[in-house]
């Protein structure tokens, strides 16, 4: 077995925004994001899921660069992107590129499929316009589009064909991560299993690594290699696929699973649906953040916060894991 190579770590990542509380009032602050740590190896898939409103688009804004954390490092190349300067991060932001939910809304609609593509290696490359226009429909066959699409405009396209350009213009500049947020869930459920196979396949050719964002666990168990599970900016369960998914042992991974069905992936859940409230990351409860809505939670639950130990080959942050499984 060769050895994985780490295309990024994170440590430790947080990110607090300040918010307003009205005139004169302090700043409160929301912890979207809380001290979560993972790493993304070569031609694998990291999945994140978890609620509404748990830090999961938070986190793919700091991974993709678009905004600064405010605690912690994220390591890419040899490189602390965290306290990185200007230069460094120019350089490195090609590397990782993003692939949005929604396909009518990211792409320019007075563009044509070609000079979409084109623009990223306009903006970072010195090619020739015949060696941009060749890269571009090179691109355009390897997700599925024909050479014809390269003059036409999104409006002209389906949802999932679009979605193929997304995927497309994302890899123009060979990026070694794609964070992908979301990615199918605007899609009818008959083409969501064709991007996916898409992404799997694009992986296995060019070795990438993608952070899979998803509410949708028929669709996470379908790409994902390892899941993280967060609950208000935090990991509370990390570990293989095959291993969360045939025996979830944090309450809040147990109640996700229990609350979507798998057997038949047409049953599509927009959303997890969970007695209670998420709480507010400008107020999370002491504790163990899911104390509130947790059936086992008892006095230490709602006094000490758990830390991610390892149990059963992954880790899990919860008090009580050896207890109730
Ligand atoms: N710019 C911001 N300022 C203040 N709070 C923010 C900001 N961006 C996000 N938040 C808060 O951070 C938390 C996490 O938001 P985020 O969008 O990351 O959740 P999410 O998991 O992506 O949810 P969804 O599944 O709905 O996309 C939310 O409580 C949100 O209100
Ligand atoms: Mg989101």
């Amino acid at each position: 077995m060769t050895t994985p190579t780490v295309l990024l770590e994170a440590k430790n990542l947080s990110k607090h925004y300040a918010v307003s509380q009205g005139f004169l009032k302090p700043k409160a602050s929301a912890r979207a994001l809380d001290g979560v740590s993972f790493i993304l190896t070569a031609g694998k898939t990291l999945a994140v899921v978890g609620e509404s409103g748990c830090g999961k688009s938070t986190l793919a804004r700091q991974i993709t660069m678009i905004e600064p954390p405010t605690g912690g490092a994220l390591w890419m190349g040899g490189v602390n992107i965290a306290e990185a300067d200007r230069a460094t991060l120019k350089r490195v932001r090609p590397l990782v590129q993003m692939v949005f939910q929604n396909p009518y809304a990211s792409l320019n609609p007075r563009k044509k499929i070609g000079a979409m593509l084109e623009e990223p290696l306009e903006i970072n490359r010195d090619l020739s316009k015949a060696e941009r226009r060749d890269k571009a429909l090179a691109m355009m066959q390897q997700v599925g589009l024909r050479p014809e699409h390269y003059g036409r405009y999104p409006h002209m396209f389906s949802g999932g064909q679009r979605q193929r350009i997304a995927i497309a213009r994302a890899l123009m500049l060979d990026p070694t991560v794609i964070v992908a947020d979301e990615p199918v869930s605007a899609l009818d459920v008959s083409i969501q299993a064709q991007v996916l196979n898409l992404l799997m396949d694009i992986q296995q050719a060019s070795g990438v690594a993608y952070l899979f964002i998803s509410h949708n666990l028929a669709v996470v168990e379908h790409i994902a290699d390892e899941v993280m599970v967060m609950y208000l900016g935090k990991a509370v369960e990390h570990g293989g696929k095959a291993e969360l998914f045939s025996r979830p042992l944090h309450p809040y991974t147990k109640a996700l699973l229990a609350s979507t069905p798998r057997i038949d992936p047409s049953q599509r859940q927009e959303k997890i649906m969970l007695p209670g409230e998420l709480p507010s990351p400008l107020a999370p409860p002491p504790g163990c953040a899911f104390n509130t809505r947790c059936p086992f939670a008892v006095e230490r639950c709602r006094i000490e916060v758990p830390q991610l130990e390892p149990i059963e080959g992954r880790l899990v942050a919860c008090h009580r894991v050896a207890e109730i499984n």
